[in-house]
């Protein structure tokens, strides 16, 4: 069990979850995690956020019961982490583009930290139907911050100022982003949301198809190449 250092409310129904401990994960990965007995039965997938040596750091929205009761928690409550799991982004080197819609933005910090590293350019677009959240966290990371509410965040970007596109949030978002690139010199990486059960590729729940068959996005997932994804 790990002690929760932070729980904050940062915008309406989004909330910062703070873990103490020196946790494994890479870039677009995420844990299944726990924070009640017995309901719900399954723990839930949130993607690494932050991460330092102390700390890792979740953001998520509340959906239904899990994140509801995840959000009762205060500062000194035990949870259960599992993980790090799944595949995440690729480490690339040249011009990226980072593309968030809403609460898909919660994968994308922690992925900005560990290209800035070696990467000659990047570029962060982050959209919003409402309200803009933590846009400060990214702007530490960006060359240029792009910040929509209300509009298409799509909009605003050319695709071929980058040679890779890492986006996450709502599939409409990211097949828009994917069709956009079609034909041009230009890479994506989507991330995909499915339900999941084991969380570890045993139940197959998280099905989701692909030009290579059926995948498990828990597994072989959840980052994908954009081109290679069946949209819903
Ligand atoms: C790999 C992965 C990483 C994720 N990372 C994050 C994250 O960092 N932050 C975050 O806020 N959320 C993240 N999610 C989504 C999060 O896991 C779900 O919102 C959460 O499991 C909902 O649980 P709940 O008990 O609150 O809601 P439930 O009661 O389970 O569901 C509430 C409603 O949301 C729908 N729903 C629940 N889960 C999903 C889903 N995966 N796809 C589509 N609809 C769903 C249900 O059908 C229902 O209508 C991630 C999901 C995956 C697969
Ligand atoms: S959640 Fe069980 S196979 Fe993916």
């Amino acid at each position: 069990m790990a002690k929760i250092l932070e729980n904050i409310k940062v915008a309406d129904r989004i909330y910062k979850l703070v873990v103490e401990g020196n946790f494994k994960g890479e870039m677009g990965q995420f844990f299944m995690i726990r924070g009640w007995e017995e309901f719900p039965l399954l723990s839930r997938p949130l993607s690494i956020h932050d991460k330092t040596h102390e700390s890792i750091t979740f953001l998520y929205r509340i959906e239904g019961s899990g994140t509801d009761k995840l959000s009762k928690l205060k500062s000194g409550d035990k949870l259960k982490l599992e993980g790090p799991y799944g595949n995440g982004y690729p480490k690339t080197k040249g011009k990226v583009a980072i593309v968030g819609g809403g609460i898909g933005i919660a994968p994308l910090l922690y992925t900005a930290k560990g290209l800035k590293k070696y990467i000659e350019k990047l570029d962060i677009y982050l959209g919003f139907t409402d309200t803009s959240y933590l846009t400060d966290e990214f702007k530490k990371y960006a060359d240029n911050l792009y910040v929509s509410v209300g509009d298409f965040i799509t909009e605003k970007i050319n695709v071929d100022e980058y040679d890779y596109i890492f986006t996450c949030g709502p599939e409409i978002m990211m097949k828009k982003i994917v069709d956009m690139t079609k034909g041009k010199n230009v890479k994506t990486y989507v991330s995909i949301e499915k339900h999941m059960a084991c969380g570890v590729g045993a139940c197959l729940v998280c099905s989701c198809k692909t030009k290579n068959g059926m995948s498990r996005v828990c597994k072989d997932g959840p980052v994908y190449d954009g081109e290679d994804v069946y949209y819903e």
